[in-house]
């Protein structure tokens, strides 16, 4: 602020008070008597007279107090332009003190929680409001708030994991993100809409509700030959491949034969995003603890 708005608050601040405080003294006749008077000022409302009598004594050394309430404020916090006030006070350093001191608070149980493995922190109440937090706050916008996934987003409650529910495993996928990758027609490029047709057939067959029998039976070399790679030998996924278990009948994408052809013949991309750069070690640690409890109660 410059100099001149400085001096004009201040001017305006300080006037305002003393006018008051001059108009109350000014006023104050008789202040010291308190006695009352019939005396009145002359003039009747509906028979309803005014008397001429000084102001309540409350009233008056209340409204004193006000006055030199305000001086006092004013010389110790800021208000009169640049003053700073003789304690210092700001805004800005109450926030920074409110900051340390929650850094001591919690500091000292982000390190704690940050030390404690994943499966112990799980049975932790206090951990665990934190993570369903932390979870609302950057997990829930793709895995959904009770953390049930939807299309393509997996469901974190059940134990069914593409890159494995171990503690490790967890905090892997949290710390440095996955991206799953199939490519089309898997590793067989030249695949011919029959083939296609039988291996879709072969994946349905996994969970009892294959289309045409004979076409899920030819589709079984197909599969060893464009899929097993990634998929396993017996369709049970692999997950340092981040490839789904295909037998459990529990799906990322749609379930139907239109949704599995479509995977096939087009391949599918998707990314967990890496956090390690968002959050804190202590706050993965705790998240990690979260999604590992919501699959083992
Ligand atoms: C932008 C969307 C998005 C956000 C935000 C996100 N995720 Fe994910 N997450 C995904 C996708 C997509 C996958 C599946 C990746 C794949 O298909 O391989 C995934 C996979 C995972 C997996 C592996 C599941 C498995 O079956 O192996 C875990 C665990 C996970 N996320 C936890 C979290 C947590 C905890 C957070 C919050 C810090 C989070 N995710 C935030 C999209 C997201
Ligand atoms: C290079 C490895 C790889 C090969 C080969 C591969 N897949 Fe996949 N497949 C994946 C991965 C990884 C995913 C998960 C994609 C994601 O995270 O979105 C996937 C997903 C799928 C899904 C979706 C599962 C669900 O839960 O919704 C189906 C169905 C599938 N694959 C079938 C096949 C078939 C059939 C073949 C052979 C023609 C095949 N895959 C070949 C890696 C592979």
């Amino acid at each position: 602020m410059s100099t001149f708005w400085s001096i004009w608050i201040s001017v305006i601040v300080l006037g305002t008070i003393f006018g008051c405080w001059w108009l109350l003294w000014a006023t104050r006749k008789s202040q010291t008597t308190d006695t009352e008077t019939e005396k009145t000022m002359g003039h009747s409302f509906d028979g309803i007279e005014e008397y001429d009598n000084p102001l309540p004594k409350w009233w008056f050394y209340l409204f004193l107090g006000t006055c030199i309430f305000a001086l006092g404020y004013l010389a110790l916090y800021p208000g009169l332009g640049n003053f700073k006030g003789l304690l210092g006070w700001s805004q800005h350093g109450q926030w920074e003190e409110e900051m340390q001191l929650a850094d001591a608070r919690y500091g000292e149980l982000y390190a704690q929680f940050e030390e404690t493995p994943v499966p112990e922190l799980a049975q932790n109440e206090q951990a665990m409001r934190m993570g369903q937090r932390l979870f609302a706050n950057n997990c829930a916008v793709c895995h959904g708030t009770a953390a049930r996934g939807s299309v393509g987003f997996p469901n974190l409650t059940d134990d069914d994991w593409l890159w494995g529910g171990s503690p490790e495993e967890i905090l892997a996928t949290l710390h440095n993100g996955r991206q799953g990758n199939m490519p089309a027609k898997g590793v067989m490029p030249n695949m011919n809409a029959t083939q296609v047709d039988q291996v879709v057939n072969y994946v349905l067959a996994y969970s009892g509700r294959e289309k045409n029998a004979e076409a899920a039976k030819a589709g079984e070399q197909v599969f060893a030959q464009a899929c097993a790679a990634c998929h396993g030998a017996d369709g049970k996924g692999n997950t340092a491949l981040g490839a789904p278990n295909l037998t459990n009948n529990s799906w990322l994408y749609g379930s139907t034969y239109e949704w599995i052809e479509e995977t096939v013949l087009y391949g599918r991309q998707n990314e967990m995003p890496a956090q390690s750069d968002r959050l804190s070690d202590a706050q993965i640690q705790i998240l990690a603890a979260y999604v590992y409890g919501l699959s083992n109660d």
